[in-house]
């Protein structure tokens, strides 16, 4: 039961963040109006005012891409499929996740390429695990670390596939714990919950892919999806 309480807490988060960024987004509005107001008489403006104008618009693309893709993210998947085209996906994750890996130092790299070809799946449920894998890997790094994103092509046995996955050279996971953190509030966190892979587990499933991982104690971790190609 307590468990369950915890989940409708996380739930209930997930709803507030969702209205909190809704409401940040008209008073934004009206600061974008005053930029471009001030843009409009531009050519009136001293040079130094004229660029810090500028990038303040800029700042506020920036903002509003985020605010979209929070208020994507945060509404009720829907169970449409439509072809994905991961490198999106994976930029829009990018996004969101960049300030968490900011904060620790972390640089992300990507390494996937432009003509992979597209998953016929389900958008936000692909980006909701992406998310915790790669929220994962951050929380197993230490401060200033690497973390790598791939996704490639691979055959086996004549059926192609697309293989996404996110590699840290973190914590590692203990051999005695490899069997229990697929299966759901088991965590190792201070401040865990044990959710992120459970969620990921079925989600997977609804996608049509596999989950599974490599990881060497104290030397770093591999999560990988594994995507079936029609
Ligand atoms: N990249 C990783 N490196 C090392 N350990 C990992 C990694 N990913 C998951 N784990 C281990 O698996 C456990 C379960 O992960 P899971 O995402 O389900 O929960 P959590 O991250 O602890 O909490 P939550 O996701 O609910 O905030 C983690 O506590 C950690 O021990
Ligand atoms: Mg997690």
């Amino acid at each position: 039961m307590e468990d369950f309480i915890h989940a409708n807490k996380l739930q209930l988060l997930g709803k507030l963040t969702a209205s909190l960024v809704h409401e940040i987004r008209n008073p934004l509005s009206a600061i974008k109006l005053n930029l471009d107001y001030m843009n409009m008489a531009k050519d009136d403006l001293p040079n130094d005012i004229k660029e810090i104008v500028s990038e303040s618009i800029d700042a506020f693309e920036q903002v509003n891409f985020l605010i979209e893709d929070v208020l994507d993210f945060t509404r009720k998947p829907s169970s449409k499929e439509n072809p994905v085209d991961i490198n999106v996906v994976t930029e829009r994750c990018l996004k969101i996740i960049s300030v968490s890996a900011r904060m620790k130092g972390i640089s992300i790299e990507k390494e996937i390429p432009e003509n992979l070809p597209n998953i016929e799946a389900n958008k936000n449920k692909m980006m909701q695990v992406f998310l915790n894998l790669i929220n994962n890997a951050i929380e197993a790094s230490d401060e200033k670390g690497i973390i790598i994103i791939r996704a490639y092509v691979c055959e086996e046995n004549s059926f192609k596939y697309v293989i996404w996955e996110v590699q840290d050279f973190g914590c590692g996971i203990k051999e005695e714990d490899k069997q229990k953190i697929l299966d759901g509030f088991f965590t190792t966190k201070q401040k865990g919950n044990g959710i992120g892979l459970g969620v990921c587990k079925s989600l997977a499933e609804e996608i049509h892919s596999d989950l599974f991982f490599d990881s060497t104690f104290g030397v770093g971790t591999i999560f990988s999806v594994k995507f079936r190609l029609a």
